[in-house]
């Protein structure tokens, strides 16, 4: 018999991953704590944007193969292996990840387990926390060791998040018994020829806050050259196109620009110092604070720019911004460098349009006070100058003659190296980026 799967938390990791796993055949159970979530899943409608999901989850729906929940006693009963994709937000008054949504699936979960399965974190952890779980687990479930822990990070980027769990570049399996590790293979077996690394708990935990730490500072790594390039006059895009022939430096998380948000990046390097603090290893990490300031930075000095270019304070000027989302293909705004400039202009007084074409109804909701357009042309109506914060293909394709019909002065920043210069300066732009001349 193959085996039913549980997927607990229906986010941007557990929505996709319950889809995906109904695609490969299995039976899934999708539970979420949110009744009104649960029930737009179960109805076909995705909450989130996301390519490609809403029409695997639809196509699951329907073929029986997926389900949704809120009763972690039917979840019990269904699964044989459970899959946690709960969240693990920055703590509000700290560095620290929250972890108490997956202690709290573990409380929920146990008391209903009353055969042998196997439960399995998918999430961001801060190194340590599996083991601390997998004893939680035992001791809280009727069916005691008959109930196992295993540690399998997901590696997925939004916007291409059915493509990653479909296709992943590798697989880790943090495992204590050859139990686990069997019936994990044997359930990835499905997504064909994958690497796959077997490991212990602290080192799968590890791997996950490493890869993140490694990307962020690739990206952190450019845009302090960004910053050295405007210093001494260079330009910064050229110099990570000639970096990025070379094999072992290579050209991807190099695109110097305004640096990285979202729910993940900052958020994971700033948990993975507080827990290298607490472990006595702080010099260790030392290194991924300067990463978070030299990200931060970029925001700020984006802000100052404009205000320069503009020639003086923001008090009264109109402000087109292009993008609300962390990045394109994306309507989550969590750390998002685009309205993180947005709101800083606003607070000065600027008058700020955003538009986006996914995020608008997430940053209307954040911030309300803020202006927004339903397109690019409508927010830089009037605009002083006009900023490309998120990197959207329709922004990156606007025809910089027809947008210039509607500016009060053509003059753009683009915040994330996208544009074509040559063709914004022959359309009469005063063109300028972050990291170039
Ligand atoms: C990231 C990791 O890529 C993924 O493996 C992990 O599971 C979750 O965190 P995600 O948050 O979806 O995924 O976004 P990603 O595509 O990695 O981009 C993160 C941020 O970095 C974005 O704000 C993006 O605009 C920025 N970025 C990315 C750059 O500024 N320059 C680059 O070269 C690449």
């Amino acid at each position: 018999m193959p085996y039913r799967l549980t997927v607990l938390g229906t986010g941007y990791l557990g929505a996709t991953h319950a889809a995906c796993m109904a695609e490969l055949g299995f039976e899934v159970l999708g539970l979420d704590v949110d009744q009104s979530k649960v029930e737009r899943l179960q109805r076909g409608e995705l909450p989130i944007h996301e390519p490609g999901l809403e029409e695997l989850l639809r196509r699951n729906l329907d073929s029986g193969r997926l389900r949704f929940t809120t009763s972690y006693e039917e979840a019990a009963k269904f699964g044989d292996v459970h899959f946690i994709c709960v969240g693990t937000p920055q703590k509000k008054d700290g560095y620290a990840a929250d972890v108490s949504y997956l202690d709290a699936v573990v409380e929920s979960l146990a008391p209903y387990l009353d055969r042998e399965c196997l439960v399995v974190g998918k999430s961001t952890v801060p190194v340590g926390t599996a083991e601390r779980l997998a004893d939680k687990l035992v001791r809280l479930s009727p069916a005691g060791m008959q109930v196992e822990l295993a540690w399998n990070p997901e590696f997925l980027r939004e916007g291409f998040a059915v493509q990653d769990t479909l296709h992943p570049d590798r697989i880790v399996l943090g495992v204590v018994s050859e139990r686990a590790e069997k019936v994990l293979r044997d359930v990835y077996a499905r997504l064909g020829e994958v690497p796959i690394v077997v490991t212990d708990f602290p080192t799968a935990e590890l791997v996950k806050s490493a890869a993140n730490a490694f990307l962020a500072t690739k990206i952190s790594f450019i845009n302090a050259m960004a910053e050295v390039c405007e210093a001494a006059g260079g330009d910064v895009t050229q110099l990570a196109q000639a970096l990025s022939y070379d094999e072992r430096i290579g050209g991807r998380y190099l695109n110097p620009g305004l640096g990285f948000g979202g729910g993940c990046l900052p958020k994971d390097i700033r948990a993975f110092t507080a827990r290298a603090d607490e472990l006595g290893a702080t010099n260790a990490l030392a290194f991924l604070r300067e990463v978070d300031e030299i990200n931060m930075r970029r925001r700020s000095r984006t802000v100052d720019l404009t205000r320069d270019i503009l020639g003086g304070p923001f008090e009264g000027r109109r402000v087109a911004v292009l993008g609300a989302a962390f990045k394109p293909n994306s309507d989550d705004i969590r750390d998002s460098p685009a309205l993180d400039v947005a709101v800083k202009i606003a607070e000065q007084g600027g008058h700020v349009t955003v538009c986006d074409p996914a995020a608008l109804p997430n940053a209307r909701r954040a911030y309300p006070h803020l202006g927004y357009a339903e397109s690019a042309m409508e927010a830089a109506e009037g605009a002083e100058i006009v900023l490309l914060l998120t990197e959207w293909p329709e922004f990156v394709g606007l025809d910089p003659e027809e947008l210039g019909a509607t500016v009060a002065a053509r003059v753009i920043l683009d915040g994330r190296n996208a544009l074509d210069t040559e063709s914004w300066r022959d359309a009469g732009w005063d063109y300028h980026a972050l990291g170039r001349p």
